[in-house]
């Protein structure tokens, strides 16, 4: 008889035949920074999430280094929008004071990674700079690039554009590299796919389109060769990381990105994945810290190396406790 159950008899046993390790050195926390003082306002779509004016920055960034956490992702919600998001660009602005003031903090111990894109700071929400009601992909590629310069300019780690506009990894290396900073890292959204799982983000950020949606330029959710494409496209113009996004309704996407391509692989499990656990959790329909659990390792098991989490903190417990990684 074949006994599969021999390897599972114990704890010590399970956990030395334990295909998939994962530790806090793998989590990044979102975090979002929102113009003005004295701000810990909380995202009610996202119960349990806050967004902070910079001031106030320190008391998220000292509970994440508390558990663990040393790697951050930032957005911005701008106190104003316009139709070319000059907030984004701005070396006054949210974002970019935002990372000066936690650099000067903290120096190298918080690794900042910011969100590349123009959604939150432009007053028609969409990623991406309009010709009439189009999103045109070439005019926005300077402004992508200028975003991203001036964030690492304000003293970013690493840059990540969400946008998906074509072109836009190689028109930020450029721009980064004739800058001097060739040693900036890109993590590109490289498969995003145009998902509702997005939906308490926008309300966070405040960032929904006023008219349309993003299917133009996100990925249509029944294509999984296309994630293929778009990652070696953006192999081929210096991506650093690539990353699938959203990540639980997309495992198969990572497997398969993580089969054709041989650059760090992270996941980014969005707004809806995290608020539908809390939500379910807290309603007590279901065990809001186990399933947590499990939903985290399955990205790690289908093959991301990195992942991009609300939960980052609570998952870096849970790895410590003994009941992961
Ligand atoms: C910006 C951006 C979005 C998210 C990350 N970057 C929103 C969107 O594309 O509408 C979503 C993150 C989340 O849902 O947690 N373009």
């Amino acid at each position: 008889m074949n006994r599969g159950r021999r390897t599972r008899k114990t704890d010590a046993v399970r956990k030395m035949v334990r295909e998939t390790r994962i530790s806090p050195d793998s989590l990044i926390y979102p975090i979002f920074l929102q113009e003005g003082d004295d701000i810990k306002a909380h995202i009610d779509a996202m119960p349990g999430q806050y967004r902070y004016s910079p001031d106030r920055v320190r008391e998220i960034i000292d509970d994440c280094l508390g558990k663990g956490v040393n790697k951050v992702l930032l957005f911005g919600i701008p106190a104003h929008k316009d139709p070319v998001g000059t907030q984004a660009y701005d070396h006054e602005a949210i974002v970019q004071s935002g990372i000066r003031k936690i650099k000067e903090e903290y120096g190298e111990e918080v690794y900042i990674i910011t969100d590349v894109c123009m959604c939150e700071y432009t007053d028609h929400g969409h990623c991406g700079i309009l010709n009439d009601r189009e999103v045109d992909n070439d005019l926005t590629l300077p402004y992508l690039a200028k975003i991203a310069l001036s964030h690492v300019e304000a003293g970013a780690d690493m840059v990540a554009p969400s946008d998906m506009m074509d072109g836009r990894i190689g028109t930020i290396r450029s721009a980064l590299d004739e800058a001097g900073y060739i040693s900036t890292p890109i993590m590109s959204y490289a498969a995003k796919y145009a998902s509702a799982f997005y939906g308490p983000f926008r309300d966070a950020a405040d960032s929904a389109p006023s008219f349309g949606d993003r299917r133009s330029y996100q990925m249509d959710y029944h294509n999984r060769r296309e994630a293929v494409k778009e990652s070696i496209f953006d192999v081929s113009e210096g991506a650093d990381i690539l990353m699938v996004k959203p990540a639980l309704s997309y495992l198969d996407i990572i497997r398969e990105v993580k089969n054709a391509t041989n650059l760090p692989l992270a996941a980014y499990s969005v707004s809806g994945e995290y608020s539908m656990i809390k939500c379910a959790g807290e309603a007590g329909l279901i065990d809001e810290y186990k399933t947590m659990c499990e939903s985290a390792v399955s990205v790690f098991r289908a093959g991301a190396d990195i992942l991009i989490t609300y939960y980052a903190m609570e998952l870096a417990d849970a790895i410590r406790n003994g009941d992961i990684g």
